[in-house]
């Protein structure tokens, strides 16, 4: 049975390591270090300098992820960036990577489903292989969220990070790869959780708005929900899982589905507390991580889960 198998990640993170209390000081926050890690469990985030962008950031990570899978960038033939944070409405991202990485020939093109991006990509990219329309694909997570803060909201500037992760899949017969992907949308919480306005509208601030304490309530029931689904979808229990790498918005709602799951903490991929919310960038690199330390191991099944704007929410189960 032909898979897409996750041959490596590789992940690339800004050089401008700001603490909490650097951020505020820097941008005049009324917050404190304390605040935000108890809420939060952020400690730190990286930010984009004035040049970085979504590919230049997505391209370094595919460099590394093509390097640790021992892949050329020739062999590549379907590139997928997620993002919310394009370096511009169009071309897409996805081909300013391909040109980055010298590639000429397959395709290339964005898919927008805010934190969720990632796993929608890698589903997309996952049914692209199986139909046999790409061979060897790029799926990449690449934010620059710090364009997009409202740096006098206190309640969201602070949980949110630039970077960027990828990881290379390749059409396989055999037992490793993605089993199964389950994307979810519902438009009418638009409102809690959204950019106001951008390239298609007028006199919008173009800015990240969030009702913190509804989202939240949403990520308990609907992750919950759609790790179930995953699991149900392949017969398999809770208990099977090795890995969690969830979305990486909160330490209190990765930790929830640890406990949820039975996972012991060790057992769960937790970027959070040095990366905050990077968006559709954070599962891969949290896999970037674990990819470089050599944690995941042949036959593990790894859990993707995540929630983001939309509302969009969705699941994967990889079997490493
Ligand atoms: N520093 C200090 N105080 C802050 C603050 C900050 N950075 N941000 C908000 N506060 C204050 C609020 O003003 C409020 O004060 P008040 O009670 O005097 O009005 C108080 O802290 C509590 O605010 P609230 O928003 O209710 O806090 P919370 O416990 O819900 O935590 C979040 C806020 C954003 C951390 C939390 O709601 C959350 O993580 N939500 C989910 C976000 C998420 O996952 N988003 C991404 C999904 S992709």
């Amino acid at each position: 049975m032909i898979r897409s198998r996750i041959l490596a990640a590789g992940g690339y993170l800004p050089a401008d390591c700001v603490d909490n209390a650097t951020l505020a000081a820097r941008f005049g926050i009324d917050t404190s270090d304390a605040w935000i890690r108890e809420r939060s469990g952020i400690r730190q985030r990286h930010l984009a300098a004035p040049g970085e962008t979504a590919s230049s950031m997505g391209a370094a990570a595919a460099r590394q992820a093509l390097e640790r899978a021992g892949v050329g960038a020739e062999a590549v033939d379907a590139i997928i960036v997620a993002t919310a944070t394009p370096d511009s409405s169009f071309p897409a991202t996805a081909v300013r990577v391909q040109a980055a990485l010298g590639i000429t020939h397959g395709f290339a093109f964005d898919v927008l489903a805010a934190c969720t991006g990632f796993v929608y990509a890698l589903a997309v990219a996952d049914s692209m292989i199986r139909s046999g329309a790409a061979r060897t694909a790029l799926v990449i997570g690449a934010e620059t969220y710090s364009r997009i803060l409202d740096w006098t909201d206190r309640g969201t500037c602070v949980l949110f990070g630039d970077g960027a992760g990828a990881v290379v899949l390749r059409a396989e017969d055999g037992e490793a790869g993605i089993l199964s992907t389950h994307l979810h949308a519902d438009g009418r919480h638009a409102g809690i959780l959204h950019v106001e306005g951008g390239p298609g509208s007028t006199g919008t601030s173009g800015l990240l708005r969030m009702a913190g304490p509804e989202v939240f309530k949403h990520a308990v029931t609907k992750l919950a929900a759609v790790v179930d689904e995953a699991l149900a979808a392949n017969g398999l229990a809770r208990a099977d899982i090795d890995w969690l790498v969830p979305h990486q918005a909160n330490i209190r709602i990765i930790e929830g589905m640890g406990r949820k799951l039975g996972l012991p903490t060790e057992r769960v991929v937790v970027t959070v507390d040095r990366h905050a919310n990077t968006s559709a960038a954070s599962i891969p690199l949290a896999m970037a991580e674990a990819c470089g330390d050599g944690r995941f191991k042949p036959g593990d099944l790894l859990l993707l889960e995540a929630i983001g704007g939309g509302l969009t929410w969705g699941s994967a189960l990889v079997r490493w």
